[in-house]
């Protein structure tokens, strides 16, 4: 077995096609496919099974995992890392960081752990998962996949009303200001964890390039370009947003990629993250990548003293320090 591939949000518009290309083409690998909700009144997950079931020969199995539970998130990621060391389970080469929430209809609203619930869906809940297995990855190591955007970086993405930032009180990552445009508080929520996961990645692969046993494990932070197919744009998005999407930009994608060609469908940028996670594309390298290109993020995600103190926060805000995580050289 060649080892498993980790997908968080698997039943969505970008993971669906990647699980398929995944299964189509790499049959030996064993894919975990962690979703919401795995019942069979979900259609996503319902589509989900359906392409496994094309694959009858595959080693594919769906999981619960709600990220807006961090207790949820850290008994799943020990029931795996339990699983990988009975071998019942091969290890892991991958984990792709894809689920992904926002809301632009309405204000922040808080977890169970009382995290503002973009936030800890993109962020705070995969530094949880990704640095609880670091210690069931293959003794060849891998690579780790985690989302970035274009609306992480100030000025680029057309949603933008209130530019992305690292505020100096990092508590207000996790309970932001309340705004009297739901929309524009929104997506500054979604730009910010965009921004924040790009930033922590830069740290991540500080802290795994010094540590000799995990130091051939890379991280990515990868944006997928504007996926104009994405269901991300019906779910809590406003009726002409939805409607403009679905009725203007989506038939008029080939003229739209002439002005920027970073818009395209979901499967196309499925493909591409399944190279970069199996790493096909730049081998052993680290950092930002826009599509396939290895590139630099934005001027504020790389500032090494940002990162730092995003480091340390997170690695709180996840609940991880150096009893849980293979990286304890990364915590006092
Ligand atoms: N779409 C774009 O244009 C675009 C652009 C740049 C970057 N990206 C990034 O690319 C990745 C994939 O985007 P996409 O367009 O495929 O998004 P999508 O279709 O909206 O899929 C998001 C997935 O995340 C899951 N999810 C949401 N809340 C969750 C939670 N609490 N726990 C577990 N899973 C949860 C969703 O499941 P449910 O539906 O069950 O909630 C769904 O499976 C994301 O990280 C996104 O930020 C997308």
């Amino acid at each position: 077995m060649a080892g498993s591939i980790l997908i968080t949000g698997a039943n969505g518009s970008l993971a669906i096609p990647a699980v398929e290309h995944l299964l189509r083409n790499y049959p030996d690998h064993t894919a975990l496919l962690t979703v919401r909700d795995p019942s069979d009144t979900d259609p996503n997950t319902n589509k989900l099974r359906q392409v496994i079931s094309r694959y009858p020969g595959a080693r594919a199995f769906i999981y619960k995992l709600d990220l807006t539970s961090l207790s949820d998130t850290h008994q799943f990621a020990n029931r795996l890392s339990q699983d990988i060391k009975t071998e019942k389970t091969s290890p892991l080469k991958s984990i792709l960081c894809n689920a992904c929430y926002w809301d632009l209809v309405a204000d922040s609203e808080l977890t169970e752990d009382g995290y503002d619930k973009t936030f800890q869906t993109n962020h705070i809940s995969h530094v949880a998962l990704v640095l609880g297995l670091l210690d069931r990855f293959a003794p060849d190591g891998g690579r780790i996949v985690l989302f970035s955007s274009e609306a992480h970086s100030p000025g680029r993405a057309i949603l933008e009303k209130i530019p992305p930032a690292i505020p100096d009180d990092l508590d207000l990552l996790i309970k932001p200001t309340v705004h009297a445009d739901k929309g524009a508080a929104g997506f500054h929520r979604y730009g910010n964890s965009k921004l924040v996961i790009t930033s922590w990645t830069h740290a991540f692969n500080r802290y795994l390039e010094k540590n000799p046993s995990l130091q051939n494990i890379t991280a990515v932070a990868y944006n997928p370009g504007g996926l104009v197919d994405s269901r991300i744009f019906d779910k809590n998005t406003s009726l002409a947003l939805s409607l403009l999407v679905r009725y203007i930009v989506q038939p008029l994608l080939p003229l739209m990629r002439y002005a920027n060609p970073q818009m395209r469908l979901g499967a196309e940028s499925a493909v591409d993250a399944i190279e970069l996670a199996l790493d096909h594309v730049y081998p052993g390298e680290r950092g930002y990548f826009e599509l396939l290109q290895k590139d630099e993020s934005s001027p504020e995600s790389r500032d090494e003293v940002k990162q730092e103190r995003l480091w340390v926060k997170s690695a709180e805000w996840a609940k991880i320090n150096k009893e849980n995580t293979a990286l304890h050289s990364a915590f006092k």
